[in-house]
């Protein structure tokens, strides 16, 4: 059985103290903390072949070349994709939509009228996109409705689709609730009405193992620093057949076989769409970074952090007004209200005694509008967290809420 105590002292960041406790960090939904694996591959990089990649026929541009494509091939690995060319790094997993909603409106696939379906559950990364792209297509955006214990209305999916529905864009485990959504169901049911399928993976690249080809879907994309590795790195899976369909996105080195002024050709994948001179240092990191989740195991990671959110609710449902989000059932992220208080004043409090916790509406206004409120207080878990950061973690609350009631 996974320890943590095991993993702790290889997080540096996580031996300081805050205001004389140690620190509590429950906001790994937002980012998750490095491990030394991570940082040492970061600091090896430009000690030891920082170069320009695919370009430099000399030493370091080789090794560099090497040690980023090798990356590529853990994140295939990890996927399970069916090719690394089917891996395209990118910024994060805004990017990565931003890139598919963009190649898709250039392809001209999506006509005045089509829908494309979302839901209510979506971070704002997973709703914009697809708005511009409406706007400017003449597309409907379509959004499925939750339940009040957050879980999705599949009824209602059901009856959203029909043959205008061109693509449906979906989180995995929402940032906010925790809800995991039986994705594997819903984009069975997609395509079968004969869309495309993209999953948000942002969450869930932290707390599930990942099968690109036993889910039925097309596009998956997410964000290397919500598992372990730097911000700004991230990686869209796509599938080779309708990657080579669509058009390129963004112009620029790399992503070209011929240049004149008169016309370009594209490269091949996953190059077509890795214009510029990509984080190197970022994708080589995030390599290290699955390197270090597997060597301790996915389903291990999940049954210990299941186990500390569970305890979380349980040890926090005694304090007077406490509401939870999100089903019982859920992952990642823990998020509540306490009546008669403001999220920001809880949060407040409890950043004074050491525990790390996000307020505020965690870039779902929508889905904060559905309950009617303006935000949570959100607790969310990593590999790293302890039974003691959830005593940690209650102790707080309720003194929190004691001195604010
Ligand atoms: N998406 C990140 C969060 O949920 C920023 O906090």
């Amino acid at each position: 059985m996974f320890q943590p105590d095991s993993v702790i002292p290889d997080f540096p960041i996580l031996q300081q103290t805050i205001g004389g406790r140690p620190l509590v960090y429950l906001d790994n939904a937002a980012t998750t903390q490095k491990p030394m694996a991570v940082l040492l591959a970061s600091r090896h990089y430009y000690e030891a072949m920082n170069a320009n990649i695919h370009r430099g026929t000399h030493h370091l541009a080789r090794l560099a070349t090497e040690t980023f494509e090798k990356a590529r091939q853990t994140v295939a690995n990890h996927l399970n994709a069916a090719s690394s060319d089917e891996v395209i790094f990118t910024s994060g997993t805004t990017d990565g939509i931003n890139l598919v909603a963009n190649i898709l409106g250039l392809s001209g696939r999506i006509k005045p009228g089509d829908e494309v379906l979302i839901s209510t559950l979506e971070h704002h990364s997973n709703i914009v996109p697809w708005q511009m792209l409406c706007e400017r297509s003449g597309a409907i955006l379509k959004v499925i409705p939750c339940h009040d214990d957050g879980t999705l209305d599949q009824a209602a999916f059901l009856s959203l689709l029909n043959e205008r529905t061109k693509i449906l864009s979906l989180t995995w485990i929402s940032n906010s609730l925790g809800t995991v959504n039986p994705v594997a169901e819903m984009a069975a049911a997609a395509k079968n009405a004969g869309a495309l399928v993209m999953l948000d993976a942002a969450q869930a690249v932290a707390h599930v193992r990942i099968d690109v080809q036993s889910l039925d879907i097309d596009f998956l994309a997410f964000s290397g620093h919500k598992i372990y590795a730097p911000t700004g790195t991230g990686v869209l899976w796509g599938r080779a057949e309708i990657l080579n369909a669509l058009p390129p996105w963004r112009g620029g080195g790399e992503m070209i076989k011929e240049v004149t002024f008169k016309k370009t050709t594209y490269n091949e994948l996953p190059f077509k769409y890795e214009a510029g001179t990509p984080n190197i240092e970022g994708a080589i990191a995030l390599g290290a970074a699955i390197d270090f989740v597997n060597g301790i195991g996915l389903s291990q990671i999940q049954k210990h952090e299941q186990a500390l959110i569970r305890s979380a609710a349980d040890a926090l449902a005694s304090i007077p007004g406490i509401r939870f989000f999100g089903p019982a059932d859920r992952a990642g992220a823990l998020s509540f209200n306490v009546a008669g208080i403001h999220h920001y004043d809880l949060g407040t409090l409890m950043d004074q005694m050491g525990v790390a916790v996000r307020t505020g509406h965690h870039c779902c206004q929508p889905l904060m509008a559905r309950f009617g409120m303006t935000g949570t207080v959100r607790a969310s878990f990593a590999l790293y967290n302890t039974q003691k950061d959830v005593d940690a973690l209650a102790e707080a609350t309720r003194k929190a809420v004691s001195m604010l009631s």
